[in-house]
């Protein structure tokens, strides 16, 4: 045995033929934590193999079987939630706080999907002819909802666990198969989740796991014929899957720079604080995260003082101490996020709260004030702590920066006139816009959609069911 955590396939944990395997660093120590299977093509191939005989069954599976056994995965993961909370706190540096609602939050949204599943998937449609022109009511059409076969699910570092049940949930109770890629970063956390699935009485082959480095079997797997569908959440890699991929329906979910906007008129102590919030929880490593402020001229100066007593109340340390803001996932990230800001000192932003401050893959949250368009980080995303902000002279210029982004996730507005925010959402071309609160993806059964670069398709998981079955009609015709 070479020591590292098996991959998962045909029901069972497996060392890969590789013989090699991929080292896991706990971003906070920067050492090895963990050590998984580089799987190989072949063993890919297999997954695929196994997997199109599981789904055959597994969509003639009854529907209340399905959600029975999605109930038994969320119990699982709830009495092992610890656990697999550790494996977060090590891998991806996520506060053990946050590490645990993550697995908690998990559990729930299975449960919820199993109950949603129930009810939408075991509805269609009867149609009658006679409702178009020249028809008779001799001809009756039943359509249904089937399952699209094997669905590649693909979740980023930020949440191992929540991201990879998301697709996992609708795509089993929709009656698809599943192969599970993890992130490097995380594929623990994932192998542990996977193991609910399999402790649960999943069926064999139903659900596979492949680790192993993307350069390796990332496009192996996107571009594999056996896929029948791409779920992905992550970052620009998502478009290059786009391009390669086949006939094949994608849901992505990549980057975002989500806006703050905020309004002359708003509560600016709310603001604050949930613009703090939204720009620091999980130390900025979200798609969802606030990152970039766009505030009117004249309240500037106020916003800025009470963003800074925020940044400044926000602990530094350790994901085992629970601390605000960790170190961020890898020392490459660090790097990038480290190029955005001196490029912002260089064209002259102000740094509000003190100079840039790092130790290995821990960064001091920094505020910075009088950014310009002309800076990286009016239009990159950090994915780290760094919030910037910029003066714009009216909610026109604001609306216009956001638009002018390559981005259109989400987005927030801070106002105490409900007119304004509802006129301003609607022209914020973005998938979410918030009024009075930050961005967030949850709660999960919420719509969840990227415009532009920031992906394809809609999650939540009404719509992630939706999206993973497809329609199937019967016609019968009468004499
Ligand atoms: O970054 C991933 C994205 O899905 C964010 O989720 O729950 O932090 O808003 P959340």
């Amino acid at each position: 045995s070479n020591g590292a955590y098996k991959y998962f396939l045909d029901g069972q944990w497996r060392e890969s033929e590789s013989g090699k395997t991929v080292s896991v660093t706990n971003p906070s120590t920067r050492q090895t934590c963990y050590q998984v299977q580089a799987c190989t093509q072949g063993e890919v191939d297999k997954m695929f193999e196994s997997a199109k005989v599981a789904q055959k069954a597994w969509a003639k599976t009854p529907l209340w079987k399905r959600a029975e056994l999605l109930h038994k995965v969320a119990a699982l993961m709830r009495q092992h939630a610890k656990p697999i909370a550790d494996c977060l706190v090590k891998e991806v540096a996520k506060p053990a706080k946050d590490s645990l609602s993550e697995v908690v939050r998990s559990a729930d949204l299975l449960d919820y999907c199993a109950e949603e599943g129930l009810r939408f998937l075991g509805e269609g449609q009867l149609l009658a002819a006679d409702s178009f022109p020249g028809h008779a009511r001799n001809k009756l059409c039943l359509a249904s909802k089937v399952p699209l076969g094997v669905v590649l699910a693909i979740p980023p570092f930020n949440y191992p666990v929540n991201l990879a049940v998301s697709k996992l949930g609708p795509a089993l109770m929709a009656g698809n198969a599943v192969l599970l890629k993890p992130p490097s970063q995380g594929a623990v956390a994932g192998l542990h989740m996977a193991h609910c699935f399999h402790a649960a009485g999943l069926p064999t082959g139903l659900l596979a796991v492949a680790t192993g480095r993307g350069a390796e079997i990332g496009d192996y797997l996107t571009m594999h014929p056996g896929v029948n569908c791409i779920s992905f959440t992550g970052g620009d890699t998502g478009i290059s899957i786009s391009r390669k991929a086949g006939m094949v329906p994608l849901q992505m979910e990549l980057g975002g720079k989500d806006v703050a906007i905020v309004c002359a008129d708003a509560d600016l102590a709310l603001a604050a604080r949930a613009i703090v919030r939204g720009a620091f929880s999980y130390s900025g490593q979200r798609c969802t995260a606030v990152k970039l402020v766009l505030v009117e001229a004249a309240v500037a100066e106020a916003l800025v003082g009470a963003l800074a007593a925020g940044v400044a109340g926000l602990r530094v340390g350790l994901p085992e101490e629970d601390a605000d803001i960790t170190p961020v996932v890898s020392s490459s990230s660090a790097d990038f996020i480290e190029g955005l800001v001196r490029d912002a000192q260089e064209k002259g932003a102000t740094f509000v709260n003190g100079a840039f401050r790092r130790e290995g893959n821990l960064l001091w949250p920094l505020l910075l004030d009088h950014v310009r368009p002309d800076m990286r980080l009016a239009w990159e995303e950090p994915f780290g702590p760094v919030l910037p902000v910029m003066r714009v002279a009216s909610v026109a210029e604001a609306v216009a920066h956001c638009n002018a982004s390559k981005y259109g996730l989400q987005g927030c507005v801070f106002t105490r006139d409900i007119n304004a925010a509802i006129a301003i959402s609607d022209a914020m071309e973005t998938g979410t816009v918030q009024v009075n609160a930050p961005p967030a993806r949850g709660p999960d059964h919420f719509p969840f959609q990227g415009f532009r670069d920031s992906g394809i398709g809609s999650q939540g998981i009404r719509n992630s069911l939706a999206m993973m079955v497809k329609t199937k009609s019967t016609v019968i015709n009468l004499d």
